[in-house]
């Protein structure tokens, strides 16, 4: 039988404290309403005695959000708590989440005056003592309190297993590990969580939470371990956001947990459909990018480009994807075409796309999508629309381009060099003129030798960015005549003699 996972976001307050980011109070909402839909169980939704703003928005969130559990943070002090509780005062469902240091660094380093005692034995004695109180007093204001030892990943466990005992004795009802600093490794750490169900006397009465840091970058390995060891809530954030290299990314623990639920035998009640939406909303509110080959929900984790995967992939989905995309909200998964696309892939996308070639035209084609995707990073679909109007619908070539050079810039006087094939004989023609396309045009009468009125030229990029695609489509007139010319090409001076030396080669053949 699996059992439920309960689901602990904390985006908007360890997320949040990710170097360089702060959320403003609409945003903030917009992110607890998108966590409401991915129906997580849980949301902490601030540090209320740090500052008014977010106080404020524990507040409004505590009022506003259905569905979760509204979670604020405080220290074992009074007057945090007391912020918790004035803040949470309307919520639905409110828990205070407060806690104190137990590693004996933090114990140190963080309680070193005297008024916790002078030897460390003292002070350990003191901390334990806040610890009930701060529990005791967040359960005047709430039913729900979760204790957090902080730097469990670092302490003594006879310590931790002392300070946990006290906490849910005074009322806790979940106790939360937290791997601060990303130290532990995933055995060790669900050792860890094994062993508080072995050594903590009243562990029955709590609910165990992970809460992982990714120093080391094995933050959600360490959740899912002490998930197997018996923890059964996960903390985390969306992208996995937080303090330096951030918490465990909720989108890969839960994706973890139901890819591979036959081997954890656990499952949680998320909407995973939202989990694309809701980092993309995290990541546009914060100003940060989400790494393409990021696990889940990066732009390439549903996108197969190299020729052995796209073969593979078109004839069986599974051979190379372990998850459908739309369980994480993506509509399809994409075959990126780049210069590694075998012609299984090119073939596959251009029948998608109403194109059924022959061989032949299949191997031009495919010749010319080389030269284009060793320019690009991707082929787009338009580059391909252009690429087949260039390369199928093109007439018999009398005039053939076999080199063409520019020059131009702004102190230099636009200069065009081109040689053309036609039947056996090569011609060279060279011009200058107003810019590089009309000394190309230039040179290009002078090699054809004929005069040809250019009656229109238009240009546009068919795909975005930089390096896209331009297509050139030109009308040129002569002896009452009028034929189009089309033309494409990453460089802009290429594709417009391409235009014109189709339109010169229809010219030709009327
Ligand atoms: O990492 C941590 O220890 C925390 C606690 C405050 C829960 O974020
Ligand atoms: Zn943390």
């Amino acid at each position: 039988m699996s059992e439920k996972v309960f689901v602990f976001d904390t985006t908007l307050r360890d997320g949040e404290q990710a170097a360089g980011t702060r959320l403003g109070r609409r945003e903030k909402m917009n992110i607890a309403r998108q966590l409401a839909r991915l129906r997580v169980d849980v949301i902490e939704a601030g540090y209320p005695n740090s500052s008014p703003e977010d106080f404020e928005a524990v507040q409004q969130i505590g009022q506003e959000i259905e569905g979760p559990a509204i979670c604020a943070l405080s220290r074992a002090v009074p007057a945090d708590i007391e912020a918790c509780g004035r803040a949470l005062a309307k919520a639905r469902r409110p828990r205070i989440h407060t806690g104190i240091g137990v590693s004996d660094i933090h114990v140190r380093g963080k309680f070193g005056d005297d008024k916790y005692g002078r030897t460390m034995a003292e002070k350990k004695a003191k901390l334990v003592e806040m610890a009930r109180h701060a529990v005791t007093l967040a359960r005047t204001f709430a039913d729900d309190v979760e204790f957090y030892a902080e730097d469990s990943g670092r302490a003594d466990p006879a310590y931790l297993f002392e300070m946990i005992t006290a906490a849910i004795d005074a009322g806790a009802t979940v106790v939360n590990i937290p791997d601060t600093t990303g130290y532990s490794v995933p055995e060790q750490y669900g050792a860890l969580i094994r062993s508080l169900k072995e050594n903590v006397p009243n562990i029955e009465r709590a609910t165990i939470s992970v809460h992982c840091h990714n120093d080391l970058g094995l933050a959600v390995a360490n959740s899912l371990a002490g998930l197997k060891a018996g923890a059964r809530q996960v903390e985390g954030t969306i992208n996995g956001i937080g303090e330096r290299a951030g918490n465990a990314a909720l989108e890969e623990v839960v994706m973890g947990l139901r890819t591979r639920g036959d081997y954890w035998g656990l499952h949680t009640d998320l909407d995973t459909r939202e989990f694309y939406r809701t980092s993309r909303m995290v990541a546009e509110s914060l100003g940060m990018i989400v790494p393409p080959n990021k696990a889940v929900i990066g732009a390439n984790a549903f996108s197969h480009s190299s020729g052995i995967h796209v073969d593979g992939f078109l004839k069986d989905r599974e051979t190379y994807e372990i998850m459908l995309p739309e369980h994480v909200g993506l509509a399809q998964s994409r075959v990126v075409l780049t210069a590694r696309t075998g012609r299984a892939g090119l073939r596959d996308r251009l029948e998608k796309l109403g194109h059924a070639l022959s061989h032949e035209e299949l191997d031009r084609t495919y010749e010319r999508f080389l030269k284009v995707a060793d320019k690009k990073q991707e082929v787009f679909d338009e580059d391909l629309a252009a690429i087949l109007a260039d390369e199928l619908h093109s007439v018999p070539e009398t005039y053939k381009l076999e080199y063409l050079q520019f020059f131009s810039g702004t102190s230099a006087i636009p200069t065009a060099s081109i040689r053309l094939r036609v039947g056996d004989v090569v011609k060279d023609g060279a011009a200058v003129g107003d810019g590089p396309v009309d000394a190309a045009y230039k040179a290009l009468l002078v090699v054809v030798g004929r005069s040809v009125r250019l009656a229109r030229y238009d240009i546009r990029a068919v795909t975005s960015g930089t390096e896209a695609i331009g297509e050139v489509t030109v009308v040129l007139e002569t002896e009452g005549r009028r034929v189009t010319g089309r033309g494409a090409s990453t460089d802009v001076v290429e594709a417009s003699v391409k235009a014109y030396i189709d339109g010169l080669n229809k010219l030709a053949g009327l």
